[in-house]
């Protein structure tokens, strides 16, 4: 929302006021900046600027946060992810290093596009805050410690990724159904998107291991 600051004009016509708009998009029509007015018009301003912005989805904490626990599964998904892009080895080598190097750069715009509609919603992107990132890396057992042959280290990641992109569409379907709530509609579009990539995602990686 546009912010109006006013002050009297010093030295000047007693009944003037300084206007300061800001946060208005400076193609709009010309409302930025410092307008010298009378009383009378403040009112007319505020309501040329009310119009002049979009109005941004509601701004809804529960929404909020639902999205903040989707961009830290998000990030930790992304982290494991590449992490295998780089360790995997064996038989497979070639196909799974290609096939996760998809995954996590995928998996990489998409944690800039769940922030951005964080900060859209006019709240902060803080992935890091919580435990979520800790508490989906610690769903799977780590592949290099489990096992020594590396074609069962390359099954156990494959079968770790399905997990950990099952969790993440868990969290998109929970934030959906709050989006759906808040009529929130941008968000929940978003949401059936990711779930839509976790479930193109997970269809891939259990093609491999049939
Ligand atoms: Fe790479």
């Amino acid at each position: 929302m546009p912010v109006a600051q006013r002050a009297r004009v010093n030295g000047g016509n007693s009944n003037q006021f300084i206007i300061i708009v800001k946060g208005v998009n400076k193609g709009s029509g010309g409302m930025w900046g410092e307008y010298i007015i009378n009383p009378s018009q403040i009112g007319i301003i505020a309501m040329k600027n009310t119009l002049a912005v979009s109005t941004p989805a509601k701004i809804n904490i529960e929404v909020a946060d639902s999205l903040q626990t989707v961009l830290a599964d998000t990030y930790g998904l992304y982290l494991i992810t590449h992490n295998y892009h780089w360790n995997v080895e064996g038989s497979r080598f070639v196909e799974l290093h290609k096939l996760f190097d998809e995954q996590y750069n995928e998996l990489f715009q998409a944690i800039d596009v769940v922030a951005e509609r964080i900060r859209a919603l006019n709240t902060y992107a803080l992935p890091f805050e919580g435990d979520s990132i800790i508490r989906i890396s610690k769903m799977t057992s780590n592949a290099l410690n489990k096992e020594t042959d590396a074609d069962a280290r390359a099954d156990r990641m494959i079968h770790n990724l399905i997990s950990l992109n099952g969790a993440v569409i868990a969290s998109c379907q929970t934030a959906k159904e709050k989006c759906k709530d808040m009529q929130d509609d941008e968000s929940e579009n978003l949401m059936i998107e990711r779930i839509t990539a976790h479930q193109k995602a997970i269809w891939m990686l259990r093609s491999i291991i049939k």
